[in-house]
């Protein structure tokens, strides 16, 4: 069984992070998002991986590199522009050859990884005919903006529609696919649809046509596709409830920790109070500050004289003598200081896309 992992794609949602990178690299708890997903795929033991990239080749290459460090053999497959879901699997048909495959999109994040999953399609693919697809479906309280599966009593699929108006049943599909290799005539035969991309849920009903068997498992746990700020900011929380308190750098005397506090090393905590769950990356200054729960800040940052809370801060950035700042992702390198006096004009240098919200 090989794995191929979507890591191309628009990102429009994430704009403007997404202008300068990867939305698949932005950080949950200090480490890319993408990173989990390839433990989740190596944890249920598979080991070839394609992982598709469109724009922001060269950074998913540079982080990952040959998979080594994540006991992966990597092998990178250029898609041209985000043509669909489907149109990945077309473009990675020759790495993907005649083996059953688990498709990941490689900014979902899922609680409990996928070996559960990926060991009962390989048992019902070795005991001889099985599936020829299996998808994670999960509920959710307004289907519209998902793909939606219909099943009949055995959980099996008998329908799929991508956003459709009148849902057919309140079961949402997860970014996570298992197909055999009878996908790729599907695959090959899909015209674009009307937002113009090859998708994967026409494929899945392809098979359904023809008479094959498409499987579902309803997932218990948890399921987030990190595409916006707000669920990127959800899964962030959901990581830190669960990280180690460790304190590898240094803590003053006039500073306080308290709860899951992890401080790596060189970072720095001066006359501040950490409520955790925090994360305060490598290299990082926060003096004379208030850093709250489910915050994560990367590496090199600097925060001083700020309050910060339920955040997440890329590498490099700095916020200084600002008050207090909650719910935010702020981007890499980004500063963001106080006027010296509450001015006539704002002066501000924004990215496309980006959101302030200014006191009038
Ligand atoms: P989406 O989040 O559905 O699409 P997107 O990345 O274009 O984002 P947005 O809707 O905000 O513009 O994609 C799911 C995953 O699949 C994500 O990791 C990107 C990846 N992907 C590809 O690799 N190729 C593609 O053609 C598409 C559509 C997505």
């Amino acid at each position: 069984m090989k794995a191929l992992v979507l890591a191309g794609g628009a990102g429009s949602r994430l704009r403007p992070i997404t202008h300068t990178s990867a939305k698949q690299l932005v950080p949950v708890a200090n480490k890319p998002v993408l990173f989990y997903g390839l433990e989740a795929i190596r944890d249920a033991g598979i080991r070839e991986v394609g992982i598709v990239v469109g724009d922001t080749a060269a950074e998913i290459q540079r982080a990952v590199g040959d998979g080594e460090a994540f006991g992966l053999e990597i092998t990178y497959l250029r898609q041209d522009a985000p043509r669909g879901l489907a149109h990945a699997v077309l473009i990675a048909r020759e790495f993907l050859g005649d083996d059953d495959f688990v498709m990941y999109l490689g900014d979902n994040f899922i609680v409990g990884g996928i070996s559960e999953l990926v060991d009962h399609f390989r048992e019902e693919r070795a005991a001889g005919g099985g599936p020829r697809a299996q998808i994670m479906l999960t509920r959710v309280s307004d289907p519209r903006s998902f793909g939606v599966a219909e099943l009949d009593g055995t959980g099996r699929v008998v329908g799929l529609e991508e956003k459709p108006d009148h849902p057919k049943s309140d079961l949402a599909l997860v970014g996570v696919y298992l197909f055999s290799p009878a996908v790729h005539e599907g695959v090959a035969r899909l015209k674009p649809s009307w937002r113009n991309e090859l998708e994967i849920t026409d494929a899945i009903q392809w098979l359904i046509d023809q008479g094959h068997r498409v499987d579902s498992t309803v997932i218990s746990g948890y399921w987030k596709d990190t595409g916006n700020v707000t669920d990127m900011l959800e899964v962030n929380r959901l990581v830190l409830e669960s990280v180690e308190p460790s304190v590898e750098g240094e803590v003053d005397g006039a500073s306080e920790l308290i709860g899951r506090v992890v401080v790596e090393a060189g970072a720095r905590v001066v006359g501040s109070r950490v409520v955790g769950p925090v994360i305060v990356g490598a290299g990082t200054l926060v003096r004379d500050s208030y850093v709250g729960p489910f915050t994560s800040i990367d590496r090199d940052c600097a925060i001083v004289d700020s309050e910060i809370e339920y955040s997440i801060v890329l590498r490099g950035a700095s916020i200084d003598g600002v008050g207090r700042i909650e719910v935010s992702l702020i981007g890499r390198e980004a500063q963001v200081t106080p006027a010296p006096r509450v001015p006539k004009a704002h002066r501000l240098v924004l990215g496309d896309h980006s959101a302030v919200q200014i006191s009038k």
